[in-house]
């Protein structure tokens, strides 16, 4: 494959109706959707991708049931449990994009173990957008940048684009370029709107917990016959 995108991130979508085609209740599609992401990030990581970002929680996810809440959070302090040896084993990588404040404490200080462990690893970049909404991340960095101004640390005229992901939670991770939605939504959600500008958008009717490696192949093999232009003519990309 000539072309492949070094930035894949993922809206994991599906997991509930997998579960109710299934006739079994929404958290086991959570669980097999876990199961999921694990293959898929083993297979992410033999195909040389350098940054997987996966969208775990969004802001709005806090206003579904109680219960699926708490479910999710356990299944998630789980699963980075379960996979510490395999994150290490692999030379992975974990970051966290979103606000970790308001999430719970198992999950915060499991995440935090995690990501110093890894932090000088250095294969794959796994980010996991947890408790994340790409108009707050934006938000924050306004509010970040606007003190820094007040204060007379940074001038008006030297605001720029730099400065702006400077700010971002997703300061550390390059534009995506290819961004893959499961379940046949057609939308983005609210993830990751600075760093999407330029990506190569994939939506599969596959739920979730059916996604499988060949279908990251799939996507992978679309997105290398894609024509990138940035705005130039086909022309001036041959030269
Ligand atoms: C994605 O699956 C998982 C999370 C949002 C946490 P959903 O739970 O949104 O599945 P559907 O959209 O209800 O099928
Ligand atoms: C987006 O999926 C969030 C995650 C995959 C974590 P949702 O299922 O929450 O998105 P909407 O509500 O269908 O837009
Ligand atoms: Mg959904």
């Amino acid at each position: 494959m000539n072309k492949k995108p070094k930035h894949v991130a993922i809206i994991m979508d599906g997991n509930g109706r997998w579960a109710q085609k299934h006739g079994k209740k929404r958290f086991l599609g959570h669980k097999k959707g876990a199961k999921v992401v694990k293959e898929i990030v083993e297979e992410a990581t033999k195909n040389e991708i350098e940054f997987l970002t996966l969208f775990a929680f969004s802001t709005d996810n806090w206003s579904r049931p109680k219960d699926e809440v708490n479910l999710l959070m356990k299944l998630l302090v789980g699963s980075l449990k379960n996979e510490f040896k395999r994150i290490i084993d692999n030379n992975i990588r974990l970051c966290s994009i979103g606000n970790l404040d308001t999430l719970p404490d198992l999950v915060k200080d499991e995440l935090m173990f995690v990501v110093e462990k890894t932090k000088t690893n250095s294969g794959m970049v796994l980010t996991l957008a947890l408790n994340y909404g790409g108009k707050e991340e934006i938000v924050n960095a306004l509010k970040s940048i606007s003190n820094k101004v007040k204060n007379s640390i940074i001038s008006p005229q030297d605001v720029d684009e730099f400065t702006l992901i400077e700010h971002l939670y997703s300061k550390n991770l390059p534009p995506v370029d290819l961004l893959i939605r499961t379940s046949g939504e057609e939308r983005i959600s609210n993830f990751l709107l600075w760093h999407i500008a330029y990506a190569e958008l994939y939506f599969t009717r596959t739920l979730w917990p059916d996604f499988n490696k060949k279908d990251l192949e799939k996507a992978l093999l679309n997105y290398s016959k894609r024509e990138r232009r940035f705005g130039k003519t086909r022309e001036q990309l041959d030269v």
